[in-house]
């Protein structure tokens, strides 16, 4: 029996197909564990079990297990715009609750140091964020959505001062919490091209990006800088959501386009990227959003179907990509 036969034996069955290897030196066992996907605490316990089996052989006075967590396993999606205002933060919050009532585990990261959102949108109190360790433990919103903000690190009103690699640190901060068994990782990226979006695409290359675009040519131009960013880092486009077209009149009824209509989904064609799908300039969508009750959180609501059904053709992006 070789050596990593030998050690396999001590080991629970159920557990075995988790080692991708032992290896015994003097008498240390090392073991490298794929743990990807598993909480803090059943980690922990798998841990545990593995030092106790393994330590339990002969010759063998230590065990070192190194618990390896599968990046691959947890997708990063990065939601950007060239231009603020756009809607990113109202479609990324609306998109996590929708992917959870697909059956993900979602968690959101708000990175937009100037402008936090999410903590309104997903109707948390806005409190510091525990640490556990080295640590940061996120929030788990009503919505069945973990999140981290950058508005949690950051004093009210000190944020201006803030410089490049601060932010940088503070949005490495967020992205390493204590994810644990979250799969996708959708990340409220603040406006245009700076700190954050440079540390994330250099630090936590994303597994796809969305680009928010209001309807108008002006708003496409800055679309189409963020996209190239993305693109030049050689991130997927999973594709572009044009926001705020379409006004249904409240009093009246009549439509009208505001900001034009179809410009985001002509400019996916002339890309040549997939166009994710349009959500109207609505009412109902503002107020549900600054009252913390995401639209796409109740299926049957209309102003919730849109984004339903891009966080459908999302989840199909992600299975590719994944
Ligand atoms: N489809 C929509 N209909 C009506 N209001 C909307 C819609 N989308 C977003 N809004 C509203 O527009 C404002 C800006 O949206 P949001 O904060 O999501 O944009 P953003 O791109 O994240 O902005 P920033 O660049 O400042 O981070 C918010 O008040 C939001 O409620
Ligand atoms: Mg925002």
């Amino acid at each position: 029996m070789s050596i990593d036969e030998t050690i396999r034996a001590r080991i629970p069955a159920e557990l075995s197909g988790m080692v991708r290897s032992a290896t015994l030196r003097g008498n240390v066992a090392t073991l490298v564990v794929d743990a990807g996907g598993l909480g803090r605490s059943a980690a922990a316990q798998l841990q545990r079990e593995l030092e106790e089996a393994v330590g339990a052989l002969d010759h063998v006075s230590e065990v070192r297990v190194a618990l390896m967590a599968d990046r691959k396993e947890r997708q990063i999606i990065a939601v950007g715009s060239g231009k603020g205002g756009v809607g990113k933060s109202t479609l990324t919050a609306n998109l996590a609750v929708a992917l959870a009532g697909m059956g993900h585990k979602v968690g959101v990261v708000d990175a937009d140091i100037y402008g936090p959102s999410q903590a309104t949108l997903l109707a948390d109190t806005p409190s510091k964020l525990r640490a556990e360790g080295e640590k940061l433990i996120p929030h788990d919103s009503d919505f069945g959505v973990k999140f981290v903000s950058m508005g949690q690190l950051v004093e009210a009103g000190k944020a201006i001062a803030w410089r490049g690699p601060m932010v940088g640190q503070a949005l490495s901060q967020l992205m390493d919490a204590d994810w644990g068994d979250t799969d996708v990782l959708l990340v409220d990226l603040p406006p245009g091209t700076g700190d954050v979006q440079l540390t994330m695409l250099q630090k936590f290359k994303p597994s796809a990006a969305v680009v928010v675009s209001t309807p108008q040519d002006l708003a496409l131009i800055d679309a189409k800088r963020a996209l190239d960013l993305f693109r030049q880092a050689q991130v997927p486009i999973a594709g572009i959501v044009e926001n705020m077209a379409g006004y249904m009149c409240p009093s009246c009824g009549d439509i009208s386009d505001p900001f034009g209509k179809g410009g985001a989904e002509a400019a996916a064609k002339e890309l040549g990227l997939p166009f994710l799908g349009r959500v109207p300039l609505a009412m109902e969508i503002r107020q549900k959003s600054d009252a913390g009750t995401p639209p796409a959180a109740a299926a049957d609501s209309d102003m919730g179907k849109p984004f339903i059904g891009i966080a459908a053709q999302l989840h199909r992006a992600l299975e590719q990509v994944g």
